[in-house]
């Protein structure tokens, strides 16, 4: 059996800093379902935030500001220690990330360049134009090969062994060779990222199914606050129209299929001064946030585009404009390049000259595996980094640039975190009867669906359940259309049970996967809907059109779920409050 004192699950940002924050004395690996630079970190465009100060307009700037920022925009449902804790270790990750050789935009003065993002006091979203992700992924991949940590590439973890409430092993699926491998560990840090592709329209990759949240679920660790959803304001819109310009004018290797749509448009875009604008041409943010316009955060911001499509001010019913134009040639060239060029090769249309067709779209899950501001989870051994847990810093609305800094800052965190454990901890996983078990169990489960000849196809039930997610938990919901959407689900579920493999499924069988990862997609989209039908109030992204108000009085709580053989339990939990006593967020 494969041995390690840690394991760190997921390959991006959150994974490579825990890996590199680890103690050099333990036996660390790293498994990823893809290879660690197509995790979906490298997708993240437009910064991350410290208050370092460079701008011009940002000179006052301070780590509190940054923190009141914070919660502020997490319509004060943050955990403030928490959030301190982030901002006050902003500065600090970006100059390692700098002096590790991330080749950040800079200023004429040669100090690392800041933007202006929503919700943000000052412009302290540190980037490399539009890139910032990628180029961050890359420079901690680099250090991780440099320092000779072990990775498991394109294996996918399937379960999470536990045994009286201590961790034991994992299990993973090698996606390459088919084999099911056990894995002896003492300690593990789940970094597996979202679950976006829940949603029928995310600006996720495919490779976000919520299937290492599901998994740790159902092995003891509880939910936190996964009602709270974030829809990005901007996601590219791709019309018949504009598949057919571009088809025409060859500007591409298009992709007409309708999963090329919803792809980012960096709130950079809106940060360097481009507009949101209606069919009318006008600037609509006038009407919902007069103060700080496009930059204001981005509950508030999806709502007024949406609000503006459901008036009919949008165009065809379905998305506005974010107009570049007026920032030139050149701008658009040196701070967003990857925006035209995506602008270029999916949608057919150059924003230098012509608007972009944006919409909304499911991009980030403020909740997660419920984790301490140590990423400590209630399982002892087992720890949670990034988008996959819920420390909770970004409450019921994260603002943007701020989930690079959370993965990095506290991936670090979860890789010291386990190493104090490891330390004091068992001297041995002792757990290989029950590993082996769950293996064997694996492997029973997909033979047993490879057995079949008829039942159930995984992609349309897929299908079903993101439309399911879109239709009835999205950006405004009431009582009626949730409960309808927890009954459809049901539905799905003993479908699920009918499931069969249908192609011929030999290496890299992406059927296999998302039959594997199906059955916590479930689970994910329960609690969400279970959380937001529960919760009677308004707050950050969790807009209630039957209780439009918040409440702090009932509700200033995070809800917690815990997996019983009954179904899921919820219990709330009072809000850390700090220093910044709640107000009326207005902007
Ligand atoms: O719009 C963006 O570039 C996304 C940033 C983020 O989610 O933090």
């Amino acid at each position: 059996m494969l041995s390690y004192d840690l394991v760190v699950v997921g390959g991006g940002l959150a994974g490579l800093s825990a890996a590199l924050a680890a103690d050099p004395g333990f036996k660390v690996g790293v498994v990823s379902k893809v290879h660690p630079l197509r995790s979906h970190s490298v997708a993240a465009q437009g910064g991350i935030n410290a208050a370092l100060g460079n701008h011009p307009d940002g000179a006052d700037d301070t780590w509190e500001k940054h923190a009141f920022d914070t919660i502020k925009g997490s319509d004060y449902l943050a955990d403030q220690e928490a959030a301190e804790l982030l901002c006050r270790r902003a500065a600090a990750a970006i100059y390692e990330l700098d002096h590790w050789g991330a080749p950040f935009s800079r200023f004429a003065a040669g100090t690392i360049a800041q933007r202006p993002f929503g919700g943000a006091g000052f412009p302290r979203t540190c980037y490399a134009a539009d890139r910032t992700g990628q180029v961050l992924l890359h420079t901690l991949y680099e250090q991780a090969v440099r320092r000779g940590v072990a990775f498991h590439d394109e294996w996918l973890v399937t379960d999470v062994v536990v045994r009286d409430g201590r961790l034991l092993g994992l299990v993973a699926y090698d996606l390459a060779g088919g084999g099911i491998i056990p894995l002896r560990t003492r300690a593990a840090v789940f970094a597996t990222g979202g679950y976006g592709r829940v949603f029928l329209k995310s600006t996720n990759a495919y490779i976000n199914l919520g299937g290492g949240i599901g998994m740790a679920y159902r092995a003891g660790v509880p939910l936190k606050d996964m009602e709270f959803v974030q829809f990005h304001p901007t996601s590219l819109y791709v019309t018949n129209s504009l598949i057919t310009c571009a088809a025409l004018t060859g500007l591409s290797q298009l992709n007409t299929s309708p999963y090329s749509t919803n792809i980012l448009m960096t709130e950079g875009a809106r940060g360097e001064g481009g507009y949101l604008a209606n069919a009318a041409g006008r600037r609509f943010m006038e009407d919902y946030a007069p103060r700080t316009m496009e930059l204001a955060p981005r509950d508030i911001v999806a709502r007024s585009i949406q609000t503006e499509v459901d008036k009919g001010n949008g165009f065809e019913g379905q998305y506005v404009h974010l107009d570049l134009r007026h920032l030139g040639r050149e701008k658009i060239l040196k701070r967003l390049p990857g925006i035209r060029e995506i602008c270029l090769h999916f949608a057919g249309l150059d924003p230098v000259d012509r608007p972009i067709p944006i919409q909304p779209a499911q991009h980030y899950s403020m909740g997660g595996l419920d984790v301490d501001a140590s990423c400590a989870s209630r399982v002892e051994g087992f720890y949670a980094a990034g988008e996959c847990a819920c420390v909770s810093v970004h409450g019921a609305n994260r603002l943007g640039g701020n989930s690079l800094l959370e993965a990095v800052v506290f991936g670090r965190i979860a890789g010291e975190s386990a190493s104090a454990y490891l330390r004091g901890g068992p001297a041995a996983s002792g757990g290989d009867r029950e590993t082996a078990e769950a293996a064997r169990a694996l492997n029973a489960r997909m033979q047993a669906v490879r057995a079949r000849d008829r039942g159930e196809n995984v992609f349309q039930l897929l299908n079903r359940l993101k439309r399911l997610m879109s239709d009835t938990a999205g950006i405004f919901r009431d009582a009626p259309t949730l409960g309808r959407g927890l009954e459809e689900l049901a539905e799905l579920r003993e479908a699920y049970r009918r499931v069969y493999i249908f192609g011929s499924c030999g290496r890299y069988c992406q059927e296999m996967v998302v039959l594997v990862e199906f059955e916590h997609m479930l689970d994910v989209a329960e609690i969400i809907l279970l959380g937001a039908l529960e919760r009677r109030e308004t707050r950050g992204s969790h807009f209630r059109a039957d209780f439009p108000k918040r409440d702090d009085a009932a509700w200033l709580k995070h809800t917690i779920v815990t997996r019983t053989d009954k179904g899921p339990r919820i219990e709330y939990r009072d809000v850390r409050i700090g220093r910044y006593a709640p107000q009326e967020r207005s902007y």
